[in-house]
């Protein structure tokens, strides 16, 4: 991680700016800052400091994980939802189709809903086993993810989950353990624990990137797949990336891109 010093001459809440985008290789995009400005105030006050004491603290490296990951949670969008793209949903079903059990992998999963549909689908197209693996930056949305427990959606059905009290559903243990999560960040070299997916799949997480960042993320996703697998990105994400062993899929929404079986 890199831990420069933001300029000295930029007020309190530019320097943190600076500091979490370095720390965590991120961007937060100038039309967030005014809602990560009041989250960050908001947080730094419930721990009884304010942003220049605990810059101290952060100078004298006593700012301990957990607060740095709190930080970098403000920082992020997490926003997300069952069955958010139903286009993406059904292109995953159809790439698995013959994959006897296929591994899928979702960057950017948030709180596990992205990764907990495609599961739901798959179980619905009669997929007995598989494994989807969701990433993302954020622990406090990995934790969540991991607890499988979520208000009810009619569109998750009884072979995944199981309603429970308070209008709530816990997706059953034997798909909590074909569903996986990790805390991770893409743009770190760590490797993810999912070897050779067949399918990566990433929403709306490029579109917080400058074009550079986005194309390296695309980068490092793409050689992450199995010969002839697929990467899976929103519409107008990738902008006009493009790779020597990828191959983009015409008219296809989402955006659609296969890596060539002899790499
Ligand atoms: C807006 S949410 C999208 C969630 C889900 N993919 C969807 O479409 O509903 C974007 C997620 O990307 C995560 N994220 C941002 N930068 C990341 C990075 N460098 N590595 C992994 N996850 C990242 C954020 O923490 C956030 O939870």
């Amino acid at each position: 991680m890199n831990s420069l010093d933001a300029p000295a001459e930029l007020d309190i809440f530019d320097r943190w700016l600076v500091t979490i985008e370095a720390r965590f290789s991120i961007q937060i995009d100038a039309n967030r800052q005014g809602a990560f400005k009041s989250a960050l105030t908001r947080f730094v006050e419930s721990i009884g400091m304010d942003l220049e004491s605990l810059d101290e603290r952060r100078k004298s490296g006593r700012v301990d994980a957990e607060t740095w990951s709190m930080l970098l949670h403000l920082a992020t969008n997490h926003e997300t939802r069952f069955f958010r793209s139903l286009p993406a949903n059904e292109r995953i079903v159809k790439l698995c189709e013959g994959i006897t059990s296929p591994r899928i992998l979702s960057v950017g999963c948030s709180s596990g809903e992205e990764p907990f549909s495609i599961a739901s689908a798959l179980l619905d197209a009669g997929h007995p086993t598989f494994r989807v693996h969701g990433t993302d930056v954020s622990s406090v949305c990995i934790n969540t993810a991991r607890e499988g427990l979520y208000p009810r959606h009619e569109g998750v059905g009884l072979l995944a989950a199981a309603p429970t009290r308070g209008n709530k559903m816990r997706f059953h243990r034997f798909v909590r353990e074909m569903v996986t999560f990790e805390e991770h960040n893409i743009l770190q070299d760590r490797p993810v624990q999912l070897a050779n997916p067949n399918i990566v799949i990433t929403q709306n997480m490029l579109i917080y990137y400058r074009t550079d960042t986005r194309y390296e993320i695309l980068d490092r996703l793409s050689a992450m797949l199995v010969p002839g697998g697929h990467l899976i990105t929103g519409p107008g994400e990738t902008l006009n990336w493009s790779h020597p062993f990828m191959t983009r899929i015409p008219n296809s929404n989402p955006n659609v891109f296969q890596r060539s079986v002899d790499v």
